[in-house]
């Protein structure tokens, strides 16, 4: 039996349609407040089966905060993929990001240590990687520190120490450190709102950039990780270093939309950051502009994905064509 957290997110929505595919036994935990049809949904964007393979799946109620339920959740469980998380880089989120990024980290890899579980694969981020250097990327190996680091950054970090942890008390594991990934149905959340963000035909870009990859690459390198003599390793998982410039190009393009010309101005940024600041004060919005977040968007950072393509001999698909279908869907399921 194979355990899925985050299963009704975009990666996990996505990697439980190609376990199910593979016809493979699957349970996935989802919170009582959970929306499962929508995993249905992209479901259907790909097969004309999704139904039946949707409903082939073990749902089952567990928080990955309820230790209780996650014991029952890892009966009879040999293989998990951890990709429950919350994304927020709001630092009014910072303890519910620990609780659930960190702590809940630390219950699934306890579970793993007093399951016999064969293998666990996490999903963190390349938040979790130390910055590039220049000209030079960002490898696996580059040391992460604290400056200019989000409050999602940092919970990722500590998260992929706890799984660290696991791997130090026999649970073998594989960490995956993704980009921004790019994928259809999650519009409102995540590297979702990147789609809304090109639909409003922005006139400018931020001057920083970074790492994007496919959600088909991301499940593809998951279940290939899981199935190898490959443990106890991480790999940073992006197809294409791109500025902020070039992907909201490529997604303005593709929406048949003018593409933003104009750089924002550094200054612009750091004064747009205390009217963010205001202006969630007084709605009670999500802040986007923190003092970590203008800086990676007046950074660019880049990533290797060397080690990944030597060990797997792996081939990304082409940004190019998730964003073309990925696209699709937007505009025909967000008309106006
Ligand atoms: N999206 C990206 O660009 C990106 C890039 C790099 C890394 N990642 C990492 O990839 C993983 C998946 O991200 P995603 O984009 O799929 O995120 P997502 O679409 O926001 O999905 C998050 C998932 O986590 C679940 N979850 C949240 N809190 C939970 C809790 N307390 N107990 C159980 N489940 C909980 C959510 O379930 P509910 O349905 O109950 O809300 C949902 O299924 C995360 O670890 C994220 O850090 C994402």
């Amino acid at each position: 039996m194979i355990l899925v957290t985050g299963g009704t997110g975009l990666v996990g929505s996505h990697l439980l349609l190609k376990l199910m595919e593979q016809g493979l036994q699957v349970r996935a935990i989802h919170r009582a407040e959970s929306d499962l049809f929508k995993v249905e949904r992209i479901f259907s964007y790909y097969s004309d089966q999704a139904s039946t393979l949707f409903k082939k799946i073990e749902w089952m109620v567990a928080d990955i905060n309820n230790i209780p339920q996650l014991e029952k959740a890892f009966e009879g469980v040999r293989q998990v993929y951890h990709c429950a998380a919350l994304i927020s880089f709001d630092p009014n989120d910072y303890e519910q990001l620990h609780k659930v990024n960190v702590e809940g980290t630390a219950n699934i890899v306890n579970l793993c240590t007093a399951n016999p579980i064969v293998k666990l694969c996490y999903v963190s981020s390349i938040a979790a990687i130390g910055k590039s250097n220049g000209e030079q990327k960002a490898t696996e190996e580059n040391e992460w520190s604290h400056p200019h680091a989000s409050v999602y950054a940092i919970s990722k970090t500590a998260a992929e120490l706890e799984v660290w942890r696991g791997s130090q008390e026999n649970v073998p594991v594989v960490v995956i450190n993704p980009g921004i990934i790019l994928g259809p149905g999650f519009w409102d959340s995540g590297s979702g709102q990147l789609f809304h963000r090109a639909h409003r035909s922005p006139s400018y870009f931020p001057p920083g950039g970074t790492g994007f990859v496919a959600i088909a690459d991301v499940v593809d390198i998951m279940t290939t990780l899981m199935e190898s003599d490959i443990k106890n390793e991480r790999f940073i998982v992006i197809s294409e270093n791109l500025t902020y410039r070039e992907i909201l190009q490529k997604l303005t393009l593709a929406m048949e939309k003018d593409p933003p010309k104009k750089q924002i101005p550094y200054w612009a940024l750091d004064i747009l950051m205390p009217l963010d600041w205001f202006w969630c004060l007084v709605t009670g919005n999500k802040r986007q502009l923190t003092s970590a977040t203008v800086f990676s968007l007046k950074n660019r950072e880049i990533y290797s994905n060397d080690k990944l393509i030597d060990r797997l001999d792996y081939n990304f698909e082409p940004l190019d064509r998730t964003i073309a279908f990925s696209t699709k869907k937007f505009m025909e399921e967000n008309p106006l």
